[in-house]
């Protein structure tokens, strides 16, 4: 199965595509951690793309087309959950012909939508793991011990775009090139809409029935 999630920034697309992804085995090709991966390691992608996500612009389509071709070439046996790719309609199109070009499709496209108020609070709220990238909030899933991941006992910090002046540049961005992209798929075949304003766990299940994964 290969499915893609898009949406605004906070819209839970992280939390929820790496839950679904592990259910349904599939690998979770998240662009916004395969960047931060790249400017960790010091990658030339990475040093490209550094200075734009540091100021929430999209990083040039070029460097991403290429880092999520190679990424998609690697799972495309697996299956796959693309969650922050496309983010624009010349992604999207990009991202088609990769698919013609490997003889792969797409099962699932779904919008995940929220009313600003809720991406601000999650955003604001948000805590990393720097040790294994997994995602806390400070009042909806906090950590056991405060400052540590529950899952690795990982330092927790705050995303330098998480800031209020980038986030609010993050929102500009998404509804002038992101958001277009409603029109781009809303009439291709296994488009949904999914209301993310709830909380988690109901998220979560009105997504599976979407993908149509049984519940178990
Ligand atoms: P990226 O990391 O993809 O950021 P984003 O799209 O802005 O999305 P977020 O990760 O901020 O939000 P999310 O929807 O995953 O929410 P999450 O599940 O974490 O991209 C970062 C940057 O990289 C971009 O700004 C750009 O510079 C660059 N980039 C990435 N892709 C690119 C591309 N294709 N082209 C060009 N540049 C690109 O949830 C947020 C918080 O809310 C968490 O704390 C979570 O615990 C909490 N939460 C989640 N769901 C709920 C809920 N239902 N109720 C309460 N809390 C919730």
């Amino acid at each position: 199965m290969n499915l893609i999630l898009f949406g605004p920034p906070g819209v839970g697309k992280g939390t929820q595509g790496e839950k679904l992804a592990a259910e349904a085995g599939i690998a979770h090709l998240a662009m916004g951690d395969i960047l931060r991966a790249a400017v960790r390691n010091g990658t030339d992608a990475g040093l490209k793309a550094k200075v734009f996500m540091e100021a929430g612009k999209l990083v040039p389509d070029e460097v991403v087309v290429a880092m999520i071709e190679d990424r998609i070439a690697e799972d495309e046996s697996k299956g796959f959950l693309l969650d922050g790719f496309p983010r624009n309609v010349a992604q999207a199109v990009a991202l088609d012909e990769m698919l013609a070009k490997h003889g792969l499709s797409v099962d699932h496209t779904v919008f995940m939508d929220a009313p600003e108020k809720n991406l601000l609070d999650r955003l604001c709220g948000r805590l990393i793991c720097k040790a294994c990238g997994f995602g806390f909030h400070r009042q909806y899933s906090p950590p056991q011990n405060s400052g540590l991941c529950d899952r690795c006992g990982g330092e927790l910090y705050q995303r330098e775009d998480d800031r209020e002046e980038v986030i609010a540049h993050r929102l500009e961005v998404y509804r002038e090139q992101t958001e277009p992209l409603l029109g781009y798929y809303q009439d291709k075949d296994g488009f949904s809409k999914l209301d993310a304003s709830g909380e988690m766990a109901a998220v979560y299940t009105a997504l599976k029935q979407v993908v149509k994964i049984q519940h178990g």
